[in-house]
């Protein structure tokens, strides 16, 4: 993890939306810290956090923005979305309401950030492969309809986290 030391050349801001529990807040737990926690609670209001990774020789920091999928909880969502260059739009691939979603989550997207944001859709929850509820082919179907990369990640066991980010960071980049 490169965080800390030397210069920074760039800073990112990516902002994690998506309906509550499917995962935004330990997908950002294991990029960040490599950790993740079985009794993760709903995200009240806003935090970041950051790691900086290295892109084509430049030290690129990544500053990923999450709130909660609750509405109650959210945060304001003008300031949530200003200056982001990056978003992980997430659904849980055992709840089909998640995806369902996505379409809402998007047009809000579409609405309050930049229209350069790069946008990446995440299936999350990639090790409970036996409670699937979202073929990966529906997934990919949506994602290539509406311009957007995508990948299935697992926050649980680490699969696809590293790969997900650097998509993204790169795609900014
Ligand atoms: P809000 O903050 O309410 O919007 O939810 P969130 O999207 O941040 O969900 P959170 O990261 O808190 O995770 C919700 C639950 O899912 C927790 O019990 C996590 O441990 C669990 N979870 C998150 N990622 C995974 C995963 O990849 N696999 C499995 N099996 N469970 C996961
Ligand atoms: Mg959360």
């Amino acid at each position: 993890y490169g965080g800390g030391s030397g210069k920074v050349d760039y800073v990112f801001k990516v902002v994690l939306i998506g309906d509550s529990a499917v995962g935004k807040s330990q997908l950002l737990a294991r990029f960040a810290r490599d950790e993740f926690s079985m009794d993760s609670k709903a995200t009240i209001g806003v935090e970041f956090q950051t790691r900086t990774l290295v892109i084509e020789s430049k030290s690129v920091k990544a500053q990923i923005w999450d709130t909660a999928g609750q509405e109650r909880y959210r945060a304001v969502t003008s300031a949530y979305y200003r200056g982001a260059v990056g978003a992980m739009l997430v659904y849980d691939i055992t709840k089909r309401e998640t995806f369902d979603h996505i379409p809402r989550w998007l047009e809000e997207l579409r609405a309050h950030a930049d229209k350069n944001i790069v946008i990446i859709l995440i299936g999350n929850k990639s090790d409970l492969e036996d409670q699937r509820a979202i073929p990966i082919e529906d997934a990919k179907e949506f994602a290539e309809k509406e311009g957007l990369f995508f990948l299935e990640t697992s926050a649980l066991n680490a699969t696809n986290v590293e790969n997900s980010f650097n998509t993204l960071m790169t795609e900014i980049f």
